[in-house]
């Protein structure tokens, strides 16, 4: 199901097909959720959402990830209808969400504290959202039973909520949220509240569930292990925007911006001067001297400020690895760290006490301890020169 994207980065949708006479983009017509130039301000001055392009395909599997305050729940709550967007437009199915009443719009939804009804039993929990619909008495007896079957909760359709530990309550939440066999879920930091094992079998349940049953996920959180585990593909948004938008291995890989490679897993940073470029390699002049090599992404020309960023499992420490010509860097080791599988080094770099190196514990692996002097070295592909 990975990699179905329609297009990677908003920048890159710039196809322009005329349709009577207004101009729309080819992902706007195309996707089956579609943000097209949306703004949010709740006070007419703050842009809390500023300019937010995205285009969904059909059961895709998308994650809104970012820091807390980054516009996350607004972008969800305006394709929910619960707010509405100050600019721009969002498009279910090709038809403007305004248009759509909120209950024939075949959105569910699931949020961190649960939202069931405590008054209610389970089985009555589920009813709801049918009821709504005007589906009848037998025809919900079945949906029950199989969205209750689906989270494996049938046999707890008779207790309340205040019954059910927190799982089995989130669980129910999410059956609520899919009996009545949405095209759309919507879910907000649903796992929050529960501990690392449920959250992480969780993860598993529902990005099952939502492939199996082929539909459409819009997942907001803030932890990037549930980000890059559960999606199709990741929005990272920051302050209002999308920074970037791709597929996980691309996120992690391939970072488009100092905030996205700072934010998605571990990563050294670097400050540094362009030296020179050379088609896709550059080298970078830290601002202790040292010369290093890098890949430029945000950088176009020499005597540009940049940030590099290297990802500690990308640092060699043995430089028969790395081409002839490469550019090592000295370093010390100032602390060695076992890690059953891997062994991690801090190291002074560049006049940075803070760069770490990690490999795996193998048998051919050399062991470094606090005080060593070494020479480490990276391929310059894995050293992306970013916005300083
Ligand atoms: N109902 C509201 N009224 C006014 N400001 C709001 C409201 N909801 C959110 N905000 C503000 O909008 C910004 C984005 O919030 P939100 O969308 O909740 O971010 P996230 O879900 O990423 O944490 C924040 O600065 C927040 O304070
Ligand atoms: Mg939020």
């Amino acid at each position: 199901m990975r990699g179905r994207g329609v297009f990677t980065d908003p920048q890159e949708q710039q196809t322009k097909v005329p349709t009577g006479g207004s101009y729309v983009s080819q992902a706007r017509a195309d996707g089956f959720v579609v943000f097209d130039r949306v703004q949010k301000s709740y006070d007419g001055e703050i842009l809390v959402v500023k300019d937010l392009n995205l285009s969904m395909p059909k059961g895709e599997f998308l994650t809104m990830l970012g820091p807390s305050g980054s516009g996350k729940t607004t972008c969800l709550m305006m394709l929910a209808g619960f707010e509405t967007a100050t600019h721009g437009e969002i498009l279910l199915d090709g038809k403007p969400i305004n248009n759509i009443p909120p209950h024939k719009r075949g959105i569910g939804m699931v949020f961190q504290n649960y939202a069931l009804f405590p008054h209610m039993t389970i089985a009555e929990n589920l009813s709801f959202p049918l009821e709504v619909r005007g589906i009848g008495k037998s025809d919900r007896e079945a949906k029950i039973k199989r969205a209750l079957d689906m989270v494996q909760m049938g046999a707890f359709g008779n207790r309340r909520p205040a019954q059910l530990s927190g799982g089995q309550q989130q669980r129910v939440a999410l059956a609520r949220a899919l009996v009545f066999e949405p095209e759309l879920v919507l879910m907000d930091e649903p796992l929050g509240a529960l501990d690392k094992q449920l959250r992480e079998h969780m993860q598993f349940e529902i990005t099952n569930l939502a492939h199996n049953l082929g539909i459409t996920t819009v997942y907001v959180t803030h932890d990037q292990t549930e980000a890059l585990t559960m999606s199709d593909r990741v929005a990272v948004f920051n302050d209002g925007r999308i920074q970037q938008l791709a597929p996980p291995e691309d996120l992690y890989e391939r970072p488009a911006n100092s905030f996205v490679a700072q934010f998605i897993g571990e990563n050294n940073k670097l400050d540094g001067t362009v030296e020179t470029i050379n088609g896709d390699k550059c080298t970078v002049r830290l601002d202790d001297g040292t010369l290093i090599d890098a890949q430029p992404v945000n950088v176009s020309k020499a005597g540009e400020r940049t940030r590099v960023s290297i990802r500690p499992e990308r640092v060699e420490s043995n430089p028969d690895r790395l081409a002839r010509d490469a550019h090592l860097v000295e370093a010390e080791v100032l602390e060695f760290i076992y890690m059953g599988d891997t062994f991690r080094f801090r190291l002074r770099v560049a006049g940075r006490d803070d760069f770490v190196m990690k490999y795996r514990n193998a048998q051919d692996q050399r062991r470094l301890s606090a005080g060593d002097k070494i020479r480490i070295g990276w391929r310059p592909e894995d050293c992306r020169a970013l916005d300083a």
